[in-house]
């Protein structure tokens, strides 16, 4: 047994995001988003499942900062629903959606708990869908003028923003694959989310740079699997780089930091960007404060001409997750290590990591031992990467509760914390205990 012990002042927090933990989606004069339409169209969601009552955390805010501070987490990453501010995505402002989120960042702070909150996760006003959503050019701006104004109400109290969350899932699960809202299957669609996201992220920097918010920094967080050859063979190679190129950091970060989209997206798709798009990206290159890194599983990719990019995943036969997904921590240090060698931002946080499993109450208990496990796996990869230079300042498990997991409605739990939907009722697991403990002595027996 070792001690992994964490770099003095390293933030400890843990993620949700509005759509799977408040429910009451209509409340106060909200209005609809696409995941409230998407979840109410019969077969989208495994069950029928929709958000409509989720964790009632909009209700039961202050008991969930209560849980929060029992666990010692220094930080909570959090989403802002565009809808419950600008019912119909722009215009006409709805105060008491603003109301809920003062009340909210007020309780965190009063726990001492830092806010990260996120723009943007996936929840668009229904209202700007039915004018193209985010395959619409002006959305830059729509979402510009939503986030500068959130930046002027809240930017005296919050400091840390991220302004999408995994906008290739946006991209690609909502607009190509149809399994996510809005629930297109449109291959050119998808590129012009793609675009327009980025779009719509450097512009909304601009705009904070220009609110000069004191102590501020903005970042954006993506999404990452570990893409890696099935075998020792050049088309295996080129197909795991291109996978690699075209889900992970590189399509978002490569046009923000360089101006450019990565060599295997020119080489193989460019026809399905915008017309014209290169006219964009001196625009879309635009300084960033951090990198958010979301990090679940891993897989192994060989050539399939038949696929996009040319690629399909593989069995390694390693242990899944609930999810079906891979548990391969190895993969975490090679994300990590690959952001910081390939773009050097000045600092970088795990915006999301953890796992769902199958999760049982015995006498008002919850014995997690696999989620402890895989967290122990990743923080110690987490730990390593930092060791070999990696600029992580921060760890945000997903998630603080069990929560609607999308299309799969609430069949997969991810929280460290059970919730009993019929009654509301929380009971801490003991992986948030696990949590917890590390979180006081920042570091972990292993
Ligand atoms: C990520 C999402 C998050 C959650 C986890 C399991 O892709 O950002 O909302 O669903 O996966």
């Amino acid at each position: 047994m070792s001690e992994k012990v964490f770099p003095k002042d390293f933030i400890w927090g843990a993620a949700t995001a509005s759509y799977q933990i408040e429910g009451s989606p209509l409340a106060d004069g909200a209005g609809p988003s696409i995941w409230h339409r998407f979840s109410h169209t019969s077969g989208n969601t495994y069950n029928g499942d929709t958000g409509d009552v989720a964790d009632d955390h909009y209700n039961r805010y202050k008991e969930d900062i209560a849980l929060m501070k029992e666990l010692g987490l220094k930080a909570y990453r959090f989403s802002i629903s565009w809808s419950r501010i600008f019912p119909n995505g722009k215009g006409k402002i709805n105060e008491k959606g603003i109301d809920f989120y003062n009340r909210l960042v007020d309780e965190l702070l009063k726990a001492n708990i830092t806010p990260f909150v996120t723009l943007y996760h996936w929840d668009l006003p229904a209202a700007l869908q039915d004018l193209g959503g985010w395959t619409n050019r002006d959305i830059a701006y729509w979402y510009t003028d939503y986030t500068d104004y959130m930046f002027q109400r809240f930017g005296d109290r919050v400091k840390n923003w991220i302004t999408l969350n995994e906008p290739w899932v946006m991209a690609f699960v909502g607009h190509f694959m149809g399994e996510h809202a809005p629930g297109m299957k449109d291959l050119y669609a998808s590129f012009s989310v793609v675009h327009n996201q980025l779009r719509a992220h450097s512009k909304t920097v601009k705009a904070f740079r220009e609110e000069n918010i004191k102590e501020g920094k903005i970042g954006i967080t993506l999404s990452n699997s570990s893409h890696d050859p099935a075998t020792d063979s050049q088309e295996d190679k080129e197909a795991a780089r291109l996978a690699h190129e075209w889900t992970n950091y590189p399509l978002f970060l490569n046009p923000i930091y360089k101006g450019e989209y990565p060599s295997g997206i020119k080489e193989h798709a460019s026809e399905f960007l915008p017309h014209n798009y290169e006219n964009d990206l001196e625009e879309i290159k635009e300084k960033i404060d951090f990198v958010g890194i979301n990090y679940y599983s891993g897989d192994l990719v060989k050539l399939d001409t038949k696929s996009f990019l040319g690629g399909k995943t593989v069995e390694r036969g390693l242990p899944k997750t609930e999810m079906g997904w891979e548990i391969y921590p190895e993969g975490f240090y090679k994300i990590l290590k690959g952001v910081q060698e390939e773009y050097n931002p000045k600092e970088v946080y795990v915006t999301e990591n953890g796992a769902a499993f199958d999760d049982k109450v015995v006498n008002q208990e919850v014995h997690d031992e696999k989620r402890i496990e895989y967290l122990k796996y990743h923080l110690e990869q987490a730990l390593r990467a930092i060791q070999n230079g990696v600029t992580l300042k921060g760890y945000f498990v997903w998630s603080l509760l069990d929560n609607f997991e999308w299309a799969w409605g609430y069949s997969k739990r991810f929280g460290i914390v059970y919730v009993d939907y019929k009654t509301q009722k929380r009971i801490i697991k003991d992986s948030g205990e696990w949590y917890s403990q590390v979180i006081k002595n920042n570091s972990f027996e292993f």
